[in-house]
């Protein structure tokens, strides 16, 4: 197995980014900011009403398709559970805090504290560096791997669901508690970036489908790599970079914040199943 830990001391960031397909920075978001953002979701959970939405977050094939719930989450900050939050006669196993995989995805636009967090100088910069010229952040996630449920993400490519022309979305990934083969950190394939899209997720009206473009197989064991990073660490991908995360069979969660963001140059598709309308908050930058 390769090991990640080159990626730490990178000489050049910029130059091994556009190698490697990914880029590891360590203490990007200091101890109290992760902390803010980390008691504000815990907030969130609180206010949520489970009896509102029984929704859970799969990314098994077509688990998505006709769910309201996460077609009408795209300019709402909404609570998604694990796949085995519930029991057999639909109660959940566990404390609401610890039932839920994700709230997605306009965090960054609605919560003044996930706005904050997901700002300023430093990411502007970082993400010009990456290429984006005009940046736009089309989604938040806060990710939860909750202890003993947290769900696998199987291998996919960011791009399968955040389609521009010509391809520019851009993952920033910030571990908000210590990342571990243990807990489910991420595994990546470095230079995978170089290859093909190989799935589209497309929507038509409420319905969704993940079509297959390329039959190029997902990356083996052998060729990925886990990312274990400290909390406070910020994990920057290609959107063709394949990935993954395990299942977290572990007694520690693993929380995260994502946001995917696209080069205003670039044509956003229409057949993304994320679109804001002239009623949503306007798209911003960082
Ligand atoms: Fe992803």
């Amino acid at each position: 197995m390769r090991t990640n830990r080159p990626t730490m001391l990178a000489p050049n960031p910029i130059e091994f980014f556009r190698r490697e397909g990914y880029l590891v920075l360590p203490g990007f978001r200091s101890p109290q900011a992760v902390a803010a953002l980390r008691a504000r979701a815990g907030t969130i959970i609180d206010a949520f009403d489970p009896t509102e939405s029984r929704s859970v977050f799969t990314t098994r094939e077509q688990a998505l398709a006709s769910d309201d719930w996460f077609l009408d989450s795209v300019a709402r900050i909404r609570c998604f559970f694990e796949e085995e939050a519930f029991a057999a006669d639909g109660s959940l196993r566990q404390d609401k805090q610890l039932s839920i995989n994700k709230i997605g995805h306009a965090l960054h636009d609605l919560d003044p504290v996930f706005d904050a967090f997901s700002r300023g100088p430093d990411l502007a910069a970082l993400a010009r560096d990456l290429g984006l010229v005009q940046p736009l952040i089309w989604q938040s996630m806060y990710i939860f791997k909750q202890p003993g449920i947290g769900g696998e993400v199987g291998w996919h490519q960011d791009a399968t669901f955040l389609h521009t022309e010509p391809l520019s979305v851009t993952t920033f990934w910030f571990a908000l508690e210590d990342a571990t083969l243990d807990n489910g950190c991420l595994w990546v394939q470095p230079g995978g970036h170089r290859g093909p899209l190989r799935e589209l997720f497309v929507r038509a009206g409420r319905r969704v489908d993940k079509l297959r473009l390329d039959d190029t197989p997902w990356p083996t064991r052998e060729q990925a790599i886990p990312l274990e990073v400290p909390a406070g660490t910020l994990v920057c991908f290609h959107g063709l970079l394949p990935h993954y995360s395990a299942p977290n069979r572990s007694p520690v969660s693993r929380h995260a914040y994502t946001l995917h963001a696209t080069c205003a140059s670039a044509r956003w598709s229409g057949s993304n199943w994320l679109q804001r309308g002239p009623q949503d908050p306007p798209l911003r930058g960082f």
